[in-house]
């Protein structure tokens, strides 16, 4: 609730102490259901205590101005806070004293993944990349061209054939944080998939070439724990190399390599499958999770997509 819907207002039940100094709960009065289900709304970030706060003006500032007669909120504080990636970590990273530790690594870990890469060192706060010339864009892994902007990849073969006869072959695939500013990528919740195949002399798959590597955090919450299964996460201008390679087929003609981005891979593999199995879900709310479970399947795109002739 403190991220994802931190207003007091968007909070149905409140504490309150009675007489006798016992604490109790009580229906908030000031409850908004409306409110509630829009989740960060501006004044989440813009006011504290019922007083607007901001950025310090900037040069060229993008807004429209105020028409005349518009009340321009009884003033702003303006706080250079607004520009300084502290101002996301409340909500995008967990406290590594203070929070479940996965393989020693916090669930949320990107201000710290951001803090000791060059970006920081350069100065390149989170806002730069992710709020330039101050637009609320904050794009993320759903955004195809913003990934693939960010990523280089690079695929290279080698035939091994000897003169008349196929030979053996090896394809790399790299895949480079060229632009990202903390891990690619950063949660647990995407799967990067980096796939090649053979192909036959039409374009078709031959069956069991096809071969993956998996970028991702691979953290499950089983039995009542998280578990690590693999982190292979690539660090600001770092690289992640994808070998394959195939014993000599006289059938193939060309290889395919490709990476697949499934921005919503946890929720739909493990998150929504073990939601539906609880008992507590009203029908209003099934209905919610399958849509979510389906669409979640539907996310993924391609960001590299390559066919290698093998003459
Ligand atoms: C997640 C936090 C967050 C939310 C939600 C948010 N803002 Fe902002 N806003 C910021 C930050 C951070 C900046 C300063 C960015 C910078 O300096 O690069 C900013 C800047 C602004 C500015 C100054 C723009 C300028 O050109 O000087 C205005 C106006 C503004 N926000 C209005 C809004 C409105 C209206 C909403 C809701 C529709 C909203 N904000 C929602 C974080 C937020
Ligand atoms: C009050 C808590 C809060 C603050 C402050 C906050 N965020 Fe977020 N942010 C969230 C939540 C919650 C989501 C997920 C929203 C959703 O998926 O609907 C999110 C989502 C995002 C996304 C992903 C959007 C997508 O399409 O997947 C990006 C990028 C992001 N935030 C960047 C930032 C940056 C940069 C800042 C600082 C300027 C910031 N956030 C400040 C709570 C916050
Ligand atoms: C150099 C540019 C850059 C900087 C600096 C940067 N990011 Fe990002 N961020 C990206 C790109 C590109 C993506 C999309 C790829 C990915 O998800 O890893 C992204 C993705 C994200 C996401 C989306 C996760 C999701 O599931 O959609 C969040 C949240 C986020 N960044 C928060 C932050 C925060 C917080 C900071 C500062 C501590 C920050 N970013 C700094 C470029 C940047």
């Amino acid at each position: 609730m403190t991220c994802h819907a931190p207003l007091s207002e968007q909070i149905p039940v409140v504490l309150k102490t009675t007489k006798s100094g016992d604490p109790a709960q009580e229906n908030n009065p000031h409850f908004d259901p409306k409110l509630q289900s829009q989740g960060i709304v501006c004044a989440a970030c813009h006011v504290r205590n019922n007083e607007r706060f901001g950025p310090p003006k900037a040069e060229s500032t993008t807004g429209a101005p105020y028409p005349p007669g518009t009340p321009n909120h009884g003033g702003v504080q303006r706080t250079s806070h607004f520009e300084r990636a502290e101002f996301c970590r409340d909500c995008h990273q967990f406290d590594p004293e203070n929070s479940v530790l996965v393989n020693g690594k916090p669930l949320q870990d990107t201000y710290r993944e951001w803090q000791t890469s060059t970006w920081a060192k350069d100065g390149a706060a989170c806002q730069d990349c992710h709020m330039s010339n101050r637009r609320h864009l904050w794009k993320g892994i759903h955004d195809r061209e913003w990934v693939k902007g960010a990523v280089r990849v690079e695929s290279q073969l080698k035939n091994n054939a000897a003169a008349g006869a196929p030979g053996s072959l090896d394809a790399t695939v790299d895949v480079v944080n060229a632009a990202v500013g903390h891990r690619f990528p950063t949660y647990i919740t995407p799967k990067v998939f980096v796939r090649a195949a053979l192909l036959d002399d039409r374009d078709q798959i031959l069956p069991g070439t096809q071969q993956e590597r998996i970028i991702g955090w691979d953290a499950r919450f089983e039995a009542g724990e998280w578990k690590e299964y693999f982190d292979t996460r690539i660090s600001p201008g770092e690289k992640f190399q994808a070998v394959f390679k195939w014993p000599p087929t006289a059938r193939a003609r060309k290889i395919r390599a490709w990476v697949e981005v499934h921005p919503d891979h946890f929720y739909h593999v493990y998150f929504y499958p073990a939601y539906l199995q609880g008992e507590n879900l009203s029908p209003e709310g099934r209905n919610l999770i399958e849509k979510a479970l389906k669409d979640s399947g539907n996310s993924y795109y391609v960001i590299f997509n390559e066919l290698i002739p093998l003459n």
